[in-house]
């Protein structure tokens, strides 16, 4: 892009910014005047009324120094403010705007293909000590990685602007929610985080001049020279460093503009840095979808549920049941947080406002709720596009179009022989948009949970569904949380995977003490705890095919897990926990052979057995950091099985 055509991109932005009543804009003076500028001042311009906040203000002032952007904008979370950094993406190439007619509101964006998914190797926990990151996590000195990072922020912004994110996690106000700032040069990030969280500067209305606030600075680190042309996605993309500092609540993150890399107010604060503030607050701040459950006579349930990658959770959080008279509806779908109430019971906010949601394998027949959710006003990142101006991904039609732009935006048919959309594509969209969003999904107070379910991808022993015998064994369960790899997350498929509670990849400490606070929580006086069961939708028959048909089929294990949480359905007892006998399923209609469900529920004693000793293999990981009640339950199940087995 030329240098006139720059100028006139910024003077339209430029201008539409200053339409919007609440922006409060800073001005870095004085203008670049060369590359190596070594000092800016900023002055601030606060429109009357807005707060102010003498902590965030000279954050800002120091990273500005270090960044050296040519300009600071603060965020409004206006929709002029979205729909103007939108144009800006379209004027630069980022995006492109889909046919109104059939996606209303909606864009396509495709990223560098150095740069698509979350990168898990280069995501550090920089605690005071290796021991507190614990061995699920990698680990560098604080002091020694914000050396190396501040090299790398030095300059970085040269050419771009600063964005200020001023964000809630959870409706404003919320006992709950939590307060975070994201600083970025990133507008994708910016359009992004207005879907995915409450953003703007209203929400420092309720931060105290004291009050702590997560702080994100993210950059795609990628400076430019005078009248260097940007590229439509820019990023380092040898060189990105995801890195939390649990301590200071700062989240410093270089070289990505992709998902739960850059838009730091998801994994990186509402798990990573949030699991940290949850165990020294008493609240948990865990990976998972929030559900409420209907039954034909008006009676709600709520259950929370925790699934690794690929195991189907937001397709499970809008679920339509099959079972006659019962209804989902959604309160999240990826990220729970929880903190006890008066009453004694376990409530739970949805820290989010939006999905970002894995593309392919979402369709019509997969997740209905998911794909009228996003028939608007949605974000499509590296999904393919079709000649008439809509998005396509693998799995959302039966039949492939003839002819596609692939995402790397190549001509595409079906004979290509690669995918059209990149296996990690996402949609973003707003929360509200969900068709069955329950209307009590921003409640202050937050939800009741009744359940906590865990769930993997196992095609062997797991039953269908397993409740635990109290708190403790349910911790237990979540700690030896398992899956079975798909090509999606690791390129090797069928290797079994130790998930724990699925917060392997997102636990901000070291996962022993983790389970610890689990146990914790759980002898809370006054507590009146949810019920936690095990799920598995993936169990195979001898050749390899699937038990269970999943999908809105699941709803007949919800409802026996609806049941069980009143005792109105009888468990029997097994080794493994309670698990239901055919006759307690509801079945009615299912077209499955009935030994098909007789092989779901039943508990395979030697399989178990050789069960135990993986598990013991995983929670020797843990060290002396390994609650002893959790290796008592491993003994307590050995003991089981060998009496059940005699
Ligand atoms: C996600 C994940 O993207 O869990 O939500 O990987
Ligand atoms: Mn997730």
């Amino acid at each position: 892009m030329g240098f006139q055509v720059c100028v006139a991109i910024l003077l339209c932005y430029a201008t539409n910014l200053s339409e919007t009543p609440r922006v409060l804009r800073r001005r870095i003076r004085p203008e670049r005047k060369s590359d190596t500028m070594a000092t800016i001042t900023i002055e601030v311009e606060t429109a009357a009324g807005q707060p102010r906040h003498a902590k965030l203000e000279r954050w800002v002032e120091d990273v500005a120094q270090m960044c050296k952007p040519d300009r600071v904008h603060w965020c409004n979370g206006s929709k002029q403010e979205y729909e103007s950094m939108l144009r800006l993406l379209v004027l630069t190439g980022t995006a492109i705007p889909l046919d109104p007619g059939k996606r209303p509101g909606s864009y396509l964006v495709r990223s560098d293909p150095a740069d698509v998914a979350r990168v898990e190797g280069q995501t550090f926990i920089c605690s005071r000590t290796k021991e507190e990151a614990g061995p699920t996590n990698n680990w560098e000195d604080p002091a020694r990685m914000k050396q190396k990072l501040a090299g790398l922020f030095s300059g970085c912004m040269t050419g771009r602007t600063m964005y200020v994110i001023p964000y809630s996690l959870g409706p404003i106000g919320s006992h709950i929610s939590r307060i975070g700032v994201e600083i970025t040069d990133s507008a994708y990030v910016v359009v992004s985080m207005h879907i995915m969280t409450r953003v703007g500067m209203h929400v420092l209305e309720v931060l105290g001049p004291e009050d702590e606030f997560v702080r994100g600075l993210h950059s795609v680190g990628a400076p430019l020279g005078p009248n260097q042309p940007d590229s439509t996605w820019a990023c380092d993309g040898k060189n990105k460093w995801i890195c939390h500092f649990p301590e200071t609540r700062e989240i410093w993150s270089y070289g990505s503009g992709y998902g739960g890399n850059a838009l730091l107010a998801k994994k990186c604060h509402a798990l990573r840095i949030g699991s940290v503030q949850a165990r020294d607050e008493g609240w948990m701040a865990e990976h998972m979808l929030i559900l409420k459950m209907i039954n034909p006579s008006g009676q709600v349930k709520y259950m929370t549920g925790a699934f690794p990658s690929a195991c189907g959770k937001t397709n499970l959080s809008m679920l339509v049941p099959t079972i006659p008279g019962w209804k989902v509806e959604t309160i999240g779908d990826d990220i729970a947080w929880m903190k006890f109430g008066s009453d004694g019971r376990l409530y739970a906010i949805n820290p989010e406002y939006g999905l970002f949601g894995v593309a392919p394998g979402t369709s019509m027949k997969s997740n209905t709720n998911a794909m009228l959710m996003v028939n608007r006003n949605s974000i499509f990142t590296n999904c393919a596009s079709t000649l008439d101006g809509d998005v396509w991904w693998e799995g959302i039609t039966d039949e492939k179009p003839a002819k596609l732009v692939d995402w790397l935006r190549r001509p595409w048919t079906p004979d290509s022989g690669r995918n059209a959309a990149h296996p990690n594509a996402r949609f973003t969209a707003l929360a509200s948009q969900c068709p069955v969003i329950a209307p009590e999904w921003e409640d202050p107070k937050g939800v009741p949970i009744d359940a906590i379910l865990f769930g993997g991808r196992r095609g062997g022993i797991v039953p269908l569904v397993t409740e635990s015998f109290n708190w403790q064994h349910g911790t237990f369960l979540g700690a030896t949380q398992s899956s079975e790899t798909t090509a999606a997350i690791t390129g090797k498929v069928g290797q079994l995977r130790r998930d724990p509670m699925a917060m392997l990849a997102f636990c901000g400490y070291h996962m022993g003490d983790y389970f610890g606070h689990w146990l914790k929580m759980g002898k809370r006086s006054g507590a009146r705890l949810p019920k936690i069961f095990y799920v598995n939708w993936f169990r195979r028959d001898r050749n390899g095919k699937f038990l269970w048909p999943g999908f809105g089929e699941n709803s007949r294990v919800l409802k026996w897990i609806f049941e069980r949480c009143d005792g109105k359905v009888h468990a029997k007892e097994t080794p493994i926990g309670r698990v239901p006998e055919v006759a307690d399923l509801d079945t009615k209609g299912l077209d499955i052979p009935g030994s098909h469900v007789e092989e779901l529920l039943s508990v395979d004693i030697d399989g178990w057995l050789e069960e135990v000793s993986r598990i013991r293999e995983h929670f020797a990981k843990f060290g002396e950091h390994l609650p002893r009640d959790l290796s008592e339950e491993t003994d307590s199940l050995e003991k089981r099985l060998r009496a059940a087995g005699k």
